[in-house]
């Protein structure tokens, strides 16, 4: 770990994202529309992805923090206590009174594949005003450098104002809009780097150059009409494929790191995006941050769960040296 990580200038993630109780059911198919199955096994955890993010980075060795909502039940304080003993700060985390904490209804296929149905819950009840004040009272007591990582499951204008106030304090954010919501493009491109799916990146191509641009093009196309467009670092994650990622004067791809076996998909995605935003905290750049990135993923379908198989106790930069070689598609001189 590098000299940043020491006492008051150690680097801080703050998330402001969803924090959910996940309810797992296995089968061996997804269930066809108007079918009933039996379940071969169910189970229930800690979820959301912002929960899962802040974990995948708090146990890379960030400082990580949680702006967000859970309800005032059993299943808040169950998150609350779970989150605490990952080491993430859940100061800025409001208990709303007569609400439920978010749930999440995921099934999982014998393949590791995954479909999920969110009930936002408390999620749906931070605002703008708490989560921009969150993230000023995180920045203002723990000075030091600081990544701002937000994902989709939160209200538009909550990560609009996110979004807004982090371009205000010249403080790095990072947005995997996962799911798509409808954020302001300004808010897309006020992203230091854009994480989507393949199926996000459709959507938000869809968004930006009309039907005609959605889901016709290959990856690399993708990334870089994204990059062009939002003049923003673009990173898609396209599962056992890896990745690729764009940046103003690079486009590059990034090989997967192969599993040992495929269990459960279910938070992969977090476990990227989580200890990307370690690694940037970490001062590391955007090659290297996406290398620990399909690492993290990787480990983390290799268990039933969400965090439980995310990768502990080494650095992002630690982490990034299992990663396979990147290879260059493009340069473009500036
Ligand atoms: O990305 C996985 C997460 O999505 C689950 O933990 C579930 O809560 C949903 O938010």
């Amino acid at each position: 770990m590098n000299d940043q990580t020491s006492g008051a200038s150690r680097p801080q993630v703050i998330v402001v994202g969803s924090i959910n109780q996940d309810h797992f059911v296995y089968v061996r198919e997804f269930p066809a529309p108007g079918a009933t199955i039996l379940a071969e096994g169910a189970a229930l955890g800690l979820g959301g992805k912002g929960a899962n993010q802040a974990i995948a980075a708090a146990a890379l060795g960030a400082r990580v923090a949680l702006v967000g909502a859970v309800g005032s039940d059993s299943a808040g304080q169950a998150a609350l206590t779970a989150l605490a003993g990952e080491g993430v700060d859940v100061s800025r985390v409001r208990r709303i009174g007569d609400e439920l904490t978010g749930a999440a209804y995921v099934t999982v296929a014998a393949t590791g594949e995954n479909t999920i149905v969110v009930s936002s819950g408390a999620n749906a009840e931070l605002t703008p005003d708490a989560a921009v004040t969150g993230v000023q009272t995180l920045v203002d007591t723990a000075p030091g450098r600081t990544v701002v990582l937000a994902q989709g499951e939160l209200r538009a204008d909550v990560v609009d104002a996110v979004g807004d106030e982090a371009r205000r304090m010249g403080i790095a954010f990072v947005l995997n809009l996962a799911p798509v919501i409808a954020v302001a493009v300004e808010t897309l491109s006020a992203a230091s780097v854009l994480v989507l799916n393949e199926g996000e990146a459709a959507l938000v191509a869809a968004r930006l150059f009309g039907e005609e641009g959605a889901g016709q093009h290959a990856p690399i196309a993708l990334v870089r009409r994204l990059q062009e467009r939002l003049q923003t670092n673009v990173v898609l994650t396209l599962g056992a494929d890896g990745a690729v990622a764009c940046e103003a004067n690079r486009l590059w791809s990034q090989p997967a790191l192969v599993p040992a076996r495929v269990v459960d998909t279910t938070g992969a995605g977090d476990a990227f995006t989580g200890a990307l935003a370690a690694a940037l905290a970490d001062g590391l750049d955007l090659v290297v941050a996406v290398q620990a990135g399909v690492v993290a993923g990787s480990d983390a379908v290799e268990k039933a769960g969400t965090t439980t198989s995310y990768p502990r106790s080494v650095t992002p930069g630690e982490l990034a040296r299992r990663a396979p070689a990147h290879t260059v598609v493009e340069l473009v001189s500036e």
